[in-house]
């Protein structure tokens, strides 16, 4: 069985949590895309040139530690404006959706670009304060010295390009439903992804 899940939504808003809860719910795999924008932009931190570095991912990248840091997210957000990046990481994308079994993948634009035709969509968000605090507590927990005001500096100015930018913006497909988390547990957030996923499952 093909079944893709598009979850997308700004940083922080919860998507990775929903995505991991629906994949397990539904024995479905689960592609959190933006370890390949992150892992692409720690390459170029590193020295290579970003178009070189999206070409030369490998999957072990993706599995490699220090792709959860602020600094990471800004140069994945840099490269990721970039449509020669994008384009090289489309068929990976594409590949990992339709494979058999089912998959959920997360990201800014798989509703819109990567799945146009997925079974669901959903767009998640939640206000600026309550994802900066998600975040800032994610990154004390893992041991990073950093400020709820600096972590809030980092997701607005990741959004405000993600949104803006010419190749593939981050934006809500028309027919995505809009998830907003900011005063939604996330026993219930899952809930109503659960229940999104099995209005479209084909009957056993
Ligand atoms: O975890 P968080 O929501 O903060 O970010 P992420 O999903 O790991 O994505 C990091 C960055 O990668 C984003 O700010 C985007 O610039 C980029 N990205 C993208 O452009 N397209 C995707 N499908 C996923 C991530």
């Amino acid at each position: 069985m093909q079944f893709t899940v598009a979850i997308d939504g700004p940083a922080a808003s919860g998507k990775g949590t929903i995505s991991r809860a629906v994949a397990g719910l539904f024995g479905f795999a689960h592609l959190d895309t933006g370890l390949i924008y992150r892992a692409t932009g720690k390459r170029v931190l590193a020295g290579e040139a970003p178009i070189d570095a999206a070409r030369d991912l490998r999957a072990e990248d993706l599995a490699a530690d220090g792709l959860r840091t602020p600094e990471v997210a800004q140069a994945a957000s840099q490269v990721a404006a970039i449509p020669e990046v994008r384009a090289a990481l489309v068929a990976f994308q594409r590949g990992f959706a339709r494979r058999d079994g089912g998959a959920v993948l997360d990201g800014r634009d798989i509703g819109t670009v990567i799945c146009p035709a997925a079974e669901v969509k959903l767009f998640v968000t939640a206000s600026d304060a309550v994802r900066a605090g998600r975040r800032w507590r994610e990154l004390v927990e893992s041991g990073h010295d950093i400020t709820e005001a600096e972590v809030l500096a980092d997701l607005r100015t990741r959004d405000k390009r993600d949104a803006e930018r010419d190749a593939a913006p981050m934006v809500a497909a028309a027919d995505a439903l809009v998830l907003d988390t900011t005063a939604l547990s996330i026993e219930d957030a899952v809930a109503r992804a659960a229940e999104a996923v099995r209005a479209r499952l084909p009957a056993a």
